[in-house]
C-alpha cells in the first residue's frame, strides 16, 4: 500500500451518469477544499439534475465534453492543475452494446486511449508532483462464472459481450501504461450496482418503473442468472478509498457478497413494489414475461473482494434489506426523475441551466 494521497484538483468523467454523479455527490460531502471538475458529454444517460446538490458550489464545475476529444482533455488537466482522475465516462449497457457495438469502442477503447495519454503528458511535463488515475472497470471483464467460485483479481479477462470487451481493452491500455510509462494507475472491478439516480433501462430501476407504468416486467431466459449487487454508496465510498489509499498499478475487486438470481430480485421489488403502493388485488408479479434471452448472457457474476477489505480496510455498509427498500423509496419519491429521462425531457435542464453559461 502506498502513502494516503489527498487530491487536490481532481477530475471526474461521466459524472452526469448514474455512478459518476452518486461519486461527486458523496465525494464533495466529505472533501470541502478540493476542487472537482465534471467532464461529461451528456449521452443519454447523462443528466446534470442528479448534481444538484453540488452545482452551486465554488469547488464544483462542470464542462460538456467528449473524452475522446484530447484538445479538451489536455486543456482541462493544464488549466485546473489536476492531480488526480477518476474516469467513470462510459457506454454501459450489455444489451446496447449488442445492439450496436461500435459506440462501446469509441467511447470505452479509444477515451480511454485518450484520457490515459494525455494524463501521462501532463504528469510527465511535472505540472503535478503527485498524481493518481483511476479506471472504473467491472466484473463483467472476467466472464461468467459456474455455480461457484469467485473473481478474484488474477482470473483471466474472458469479456464476453461487446460491452465487457470494450471495458477489458480499457482495462489493458491501463495496465501497459502502468508497465511501460510507470504512469500511477490503478483500476477498480466492481459488481452490478443500485441505488438512486440509475437508469430505467438497467434491472432494478426498469422493473420499479414498469410497476409503476402497469407495463410486462421481462426476464430474460429463464430468470436464474445471478448477479451480485453493491449499493451505489458503498461503490462510491470503495472508489474513494483506492483513489486515497491503493496501491499504484494495483487492480481492486469491489463486491458486497451479495448473489441474487434475477427472479429473485424481480420478485422481491415486486412484493415490496406491492407493500409500498398498498396493492391488495392485484399482484405486481402478475406482470413477470419470461422473454428471449439475451445473447451471450452471462450466466453467472461474484466478485472476492478480500484485497481492498484487507489491503484497504474497505467494507460495504448497506444491508441488501435496507438499500433495496430505501432504493425503491427513493424512486417513488422521484416519479418525475424517472419520467424526465424516459421521455428525454431531462435535456431541457442543462439547456436552462448551462446553455450560454460556457
Ligand atoms: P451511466 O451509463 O449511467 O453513465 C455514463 C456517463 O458517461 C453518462 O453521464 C454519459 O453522459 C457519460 N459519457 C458517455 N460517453 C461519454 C463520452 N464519450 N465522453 C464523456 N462522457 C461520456 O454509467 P454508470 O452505470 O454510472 O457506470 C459508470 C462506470 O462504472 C462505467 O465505466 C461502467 O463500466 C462502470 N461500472 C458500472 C456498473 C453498474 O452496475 N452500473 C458496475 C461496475 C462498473
Ligand atoms: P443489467 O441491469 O442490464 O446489468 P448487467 O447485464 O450489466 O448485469 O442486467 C442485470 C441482469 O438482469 C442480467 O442478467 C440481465 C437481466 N435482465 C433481465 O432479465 N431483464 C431486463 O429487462 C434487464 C434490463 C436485465
Amino acid at each position: 500500500m502506498t502513502d494516503y494521497f489527498a487530491p487536490r484538483s481532481l477530475l471526474v468523467t461521466g459524472g452526469a451518469g448514474f455512478i459518476g454523479s452518486n461519486f461527486i455527490n458523496n465525494f464533495m460531502a466529505g472533501n470541502s477544499g478540493c476542487r472537482v471538475v465534471n467532464l461529461d458529454a451528456l449521452t443519454y444517460a447523462g443528466n446534470l439534475e442528479n448534481l444538484r446538490a453540488v452545482e452551486n458550489s465554488p469547488d464544483y464545475r462542470f464542462v460538456k465534453g467528449d473524452i475522446c476529444d484530447s484538445e479538451l482533455v489536455a486543456g482541462i488537466l493544464e488549466k485546473e492543475k489536476i492531480d488526480a482522475v477518476v474516469h467513470f465516462a462510459a457506454e454501459s449497457h450489455v444489451d446496447r452494446s449488442i445492439l450496436g457495438p461500435e459506440v462501446f469502442v469509441r467511447t470505452n477503447v479509444l477515451g480511454t486511449q485518450v484520457l490515459l495519454e494525455e494524463s501521462r503528458r501532463h504528469w510527465q511535463s511535472a505540472q503535478v508532483e503527485n498524481f493518481r488515475y483511476l479506471q472504473i472497470s467491472t466484473d463483467e471483464v472476467y466472464g461468467s462464472l459456474g455455480k461457484t467460485g469467485y473473481f478474484t483479481e488474477e482470473t483471466p479477462l474472458a469479456a464476453n459481450s461487446p460491452y465487457s470487451a470494450s471495458k477489458a481493452g480499457a482495462d489493458l491500455l491501463v495496465r501497459a501504461y502502468h508497465e511501460t510509462f510507470g504512469f500511477p494507475a490503478m483500476t477498480t472491478r466492481c459488481s452490478n450496482n443500485y441505488g438512486p439516480f440509475q437508469f430505467p433501462e438497467k434491472l432494478i430501476p426498469l422493473m420499479i418503473h414498469n410497476i409503476l407504468a402497469g407495463k410486462p416486467l421481462p426476464v430474460y431466459g429463464d430468470g436464474l442468472n445471478v448477479r451480485d449487487w453493491l449499493h451505489v454508496k458503498d461503490h462510491s465510498l470503495a472508489v474513494e478509498t483506492v483513489l486515497k489509499k491503493g496501491g499504484i498499478g494495483r487492480v481492486y475487486n469491489i463486491g458486497g457478497n451479495n448473489e441474487w438470481r434475477n427472479i429473485d430480485i424481480v420478485n422481491l421489488v415486486c412484493s415490496l413494489m406491492d407493500e409500498k403502493l398498498g396493492n391488495t388485488r392485484c399482484t405486481s408479479n402478475a406482470l413477470i414475461s419470461f422473454v428471449k434471452d439475451r445473447p451471450g448472457h452471462d450466466r453467472r457474476y461474484a466478485i472476492d473482494a478480500s484485497r481492498i477489505r484487507s489491503e484497504l480496510g474497505w467494507e460495504p455498509s448497506f444491508t441488501f434489506e435496507r438499500g433495496i427498500d430505501e432504493t425503491i423509496d427513493w424512486y417513488l419519491a422521484n416519479r418525475e426523475w424517472s419520467a424526465k429521462v424516459t421521455s428525454g425531457a431531462y435535456r431541457d435542464y442543462y439547456r436552462q441551466m448551462y446553455e450560454g453559461r460556457q
